[in-house]
């Protein structure tokens, strides 16, 4: 491998064995987008996905109406969960559910938690997390009297065993952190922050969306209690496409989730007089499930089986290595900092440049075709999509970043 960024670009993607899947997204003329380094915050769709949503509304839709929730659809949430929990999330089937947002999703899933563990009067999260975590379980604990203990977390970094293990005890009910935080990309030892809240008889839940469909999760074998993810990062599901939820089999028949509505009933068509929850996964289902959102998740869940989360995973790990390399060498003369981990075990599915002013260079970025995230107060994200980015493309997009940073100096 030769040390000139540009052609090391050209040897990684002739190495590439995902090279080939670039093809299956929709893509726009080139004018229109250069370089799309935003996978972490909205996949690319797929060519398959438009054409199963076209036969989705003509066939199933269109064709067989109301048939349709018989025929099928009322077992999606659960169908498509268990295959999502197969590819991406390590879990064995009637663990994982699609449906809800993320956000209503942590509000089920902790308030479950919380009232499961009654004795215990606090909750265990950080500073950084993302701040809907942050907000719904404020909204939990002023609801059922609790304390949050809040651990701050270096923005730069993330969440460590150490500590968790300061801070859990005999008066936790529940943790909930990140897998990979928002802002720096830390990737969270999740088997043993478990067993740290675990031995102090804790529940635990963790974030998924910035791992889900990018870094190789094992909810079983990991030991999680809970989880929640969105489908839209790196599952391509579109924009507000519905969430996922995993409950560990062992605390199904124990947890009870708030919004109970008809769709988590026992025998949802009878309209019985009171609410009797379902057995299993089902009983965190509330109302009617999105089943038409639920479509571009099928086509990405295919093409990611086929290629393989180990797979995705690797290149990612060459593709934010290349990231860090083209900011050591082209951007840090500027002044551009990463604000991130750097090692490979810590290190999640984007890396995050910062720099005083940064916000002002997001327009002539998105003119000139070049879509990173930008995150207050001064930070880019750059979220390379494994399957969907080439090194060629982040290397155009940090060129025009270096040409700008180069021209705000004149
Ligand atoms: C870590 C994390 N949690 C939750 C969310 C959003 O939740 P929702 O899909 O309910 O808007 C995001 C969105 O980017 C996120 O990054």
């Amino acid at each position: 491998m030769t040390d000139d960024l540009p052609a090391r670009a050209a040897d990684l993607d002739a190495a590439d064995p995902l090279a080939g899947y670039r093809e299956r997204f929709i893509t726009p003329p080139a004018a229109e987008l250069l370089s799309y380094l935003d996978g972490n915050s909205l996949g690319r769709p797929l060519e398959a996905t438009a054409r199963l949503v076209d036969a989705f509304i003509r066939e199933q839709w269109g064709g067989r109406l109301i048939r349709g929730w018989d025929e099928g659809w009322l077992e999606w949430p659960l169908t498509l969960g268990d295959r999502l929990g197969s590819v991406a999330l390590g879990a064995a089937p009637g663990q994982t559910v699609i449906g809800d947002s993320t956000t209503v999703l942590i509000y089920k899933l902790a308030r479950a938690a919380v009232d499961a563990r009654s004795g215990r009067r606090t909750v265990v999260l950080d500073t950084d997390n993302f701040p809907t975590d942050r907000y719904v379980l404020e909204g939990i604990a002023a609801e059922r009297g609790l304390r949050l203990v809040w651990i701050e977390t270096d923005p730069a970094a993330g969440i460590t065993p150490e500590q968790v293990a300061d801070v859990v005890d005999d008066d936790t009910a529940l943790v909930l952190f990140s897998h990979v935080a928002y802002r720096s990309g830390w990737l969270a030892d999740i088997a043993a922050i478990n067993r740290v809240a675990h031995a102090a008889g804790a529940l635990t839940m963790w974030d998924l969306c910035h791992s889900a469909g990018s870094v190789p999760v094992e909810l079983d074998e990991w030991g999680v209690d809970l989880a929640v993810g969105c489908t839209y990062k790196y599952l391509n599901g579109g924009p507000g496409a519905p969430a996922f939820a995993y409950l560990r089999r062992e605390l199904q028949s124990e947890l009870r989730q708030p919004i109970q509505g008809w769709m988590g009933h026992r025998a949802a068509f009878e309209m019985g007089p009171g609410y009797e929850p379902a057995t299993g996964i089902r009983a965190l289902l509330s109302g009617t499930p999105p089943i038409l959102a639920m479509v571009p998740l099928q086509a990405n869940l295919d093409m990611l089986e086929m290629a393989g989360i180990a797979a995705v995973r690797a290149k990612s790990l060459l593709l934010t290595g290349y990231v860090l390399d083209l900011a050591d060498e082209w951007l840090a003369p500027y002044g551009v900092a990463v604000a991130g981990p750097r090692e490979p075990s810590r290190r999640g599915g984007h890396v995050t440049l910062r720099r005083d002013g940064f916000k002002e260079f997001l327009e002539p970025l998105w003119d000139s075709g070049v879509i990173p995230d930008y995150r207050r107060p001064d930070g880019l994200r750059i979220g390379p999509a494994p399957l969907s980015t080439s090194f060629a493309e982040v290397c155009q997009g940090l060129t025009v970043l270096r040409e700008l940073l180069e021209k705000s100096r004149r």
